[in-house]
């Protein structure tokens, strides 16, 4: 059965534009791009008009907790939210038990992904055993392998020889270094943003220089490098001018913003408590200013959601103890819609972008990214004009942790089509 969707207004990234057009897809391949595709008998039609098209998006920064943490998400449960919120490619972060950190437990997870996802999943390797920091994983091994890159996210790398190996390690096998930067002798507990949310909650909180200490660390040993280093969840100010240094002194630094950091203050702490506790921690008006004029100057390359699932009574904690991390998937692109392409901070070909095009160049993934004859049928349809209110009891995830619960947000995804089958279709 061939798949043919009618009169929707897909994304020309190359013109920036919109184009009525029909697309018609056989197998896992978009197969033609015309005007007024004639319906033949063994058609399934699709009826996209009013419908906006992009390419299906691109998350580099999700957590599917499996294996290990199957309580508070699965392959399965985890890529179907992920398909819900317009995503058809995801790469699993290594925070799991055991992570990705040798050929045996790579192979695993591998084999687990093939048997339950229903979207394309590519891991992200650990750095280090565990992601416990002490032993380096056999980079050249796992580097042939089906990875992104390495990363022990959850965790930052502190052995600046490890950075260093895996920088270099980046040049050849084009697997980048992916850091979750922050450097823990700044706080003893953390757990919110130092100032006036740490205050309120008598916690020591998480100073920005915890943030762009690393980050200007490992920009410094990238210097030196050279190769690949990608920075998760960028979130204070000065981490934003750094970067943007870096990249005009020619460095391959790449980075991604979150959409709750891109939406949200510290105020939310105060009012939502645990339910709102994040790593890192929300910030200030003035940090999420510059992550806005980040997104605009292009010193940011991506959004990815850092989709973090947690059972809800690790967020009913006191705010010390709750688990940090956000259910993302689901309301990432009507939050990023919301808060950037509405108040017209950006337009909605460069969001488009950064959820698709954007992360399919950076990690130099292949026929994706882009509507195109050939490319794979990875396509996300979106109403803009619905409005919903967030309830984390209709989420597919088993997280049902987010800081919007309540929320009004604008522009929905309607259909998800991976390899040019629908994952997902919104029932109303
Ligand atoms: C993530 C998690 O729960 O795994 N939590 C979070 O608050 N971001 C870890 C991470 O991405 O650092
Ligand atoms: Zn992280």
């Amino acid at each position: 059965m061939k798949l043919l969707i009618k009169g929707g207004k897909l994304v020309d990234f190359e013109n920036n534009c919109f184009i009525l057009r029909d697309i018609l897809i056989d197998g896992k391949f978009i197969k033609k791009i015309d005007r007024n595709i004639r319906v033949q008998e063994d058609f399934k039609v699709i009826d996209a008009n009013n419908l906006y098209i992009s390419p299906g998006f691109i998350d580099a920064h999700v957590h599917l907790r499996e294996p290990g943490f199957e309580h508070k998400e699965t392959i399965y449960s985890g890529t179907k939210a992920c398909a819900k919120g317009g995503f058809t490619h995801v790469f699993s972060m290594p925070n799991t038990k055991p992570s990705p950190d040798s050929i045996e437990n790579l192979n695993d997870l591998l084999s687990r992904i093939n048997e339950s996802a229903v979207i394309k999943v590519t891991p992200v390797a650990s750095v280090t055993e565990g992601i416990g920091g002490e032993e380096l994983v056999d980079l050249k091994k796992l580097s042939k392998e089906n990875i992104i890159g390495f990363s022990d996210d959850g965790n930052p790398v502190n052995s600046i020889d490890y950075v260093y190996k895996t920088l270099l390690n980046s040049i050849k096998t084009k697997k980048p270094l992916i850091t979750h930067s922050e450097d823990r002798s700044c706080f003893k507990v953390g757990a919110v943003n130092r100032g006036k949310v740490s205050e309120y909650y008598s916690v020591d909180g998480i100073p920005n220089e915890a943030e762009f200490n690393m980050i200007q660390r490992d920009i410094d040993i990238l210097e030196e490098t050279g190769g690949h280093l990608h920075i998760c969840h960028v979130s204070s100010k000065e981490s934003i001018d750094i970067i943007r240094n870096a990249k005009l002194r020619g460095l391959n630094v790449t980075c991604e913003v979150t959409p709750h950091h891109l939406s949200l203050t510290e105020d939310v702490v105060m009012e939502k408590g645990a339910m709102a506790k994040v790593n890192p921690p929300l910030k200030t008006r003035v940090d999420v200013d510059r992550i806005i004029k980040g997104i605009q100057e292009g010193t940011i390359d991506m959004i990815a959601t850092d989709h973090a699932p947690h059972e809800i009574e690790s967020k009913k904690l006191p705010i010390d103890k709750a688990s940090y991390g956000f259910s993302g998937a689901e309301t990432a692109f009507s939050v990023a819609y919301t808060y950037l392409v509405k108040p017209r901070k950006i337009n909605l070909i460069e969001l488009f972008r950064l959820m698709s095009y954007y992360p399919s160049k950076v990690f130099n993934v292949e026929k994706e990214g882009t509507i195109k004859e050939s490319y794979f049928a990875n396509l996300t349809l979106i109403n803009l004009r619905r409005e919903y209110e967030v309830k984390s009891s209709e989420f597919v995830s088993k997280g049902k942790n987010t800081p919007f619960e309540g929320e009004k947000l604008n522009g929905k995804v309607m259909m998800t089509i991976y390899n040019g089958e629908i994952v997902y279709e919104e029932e109303n």
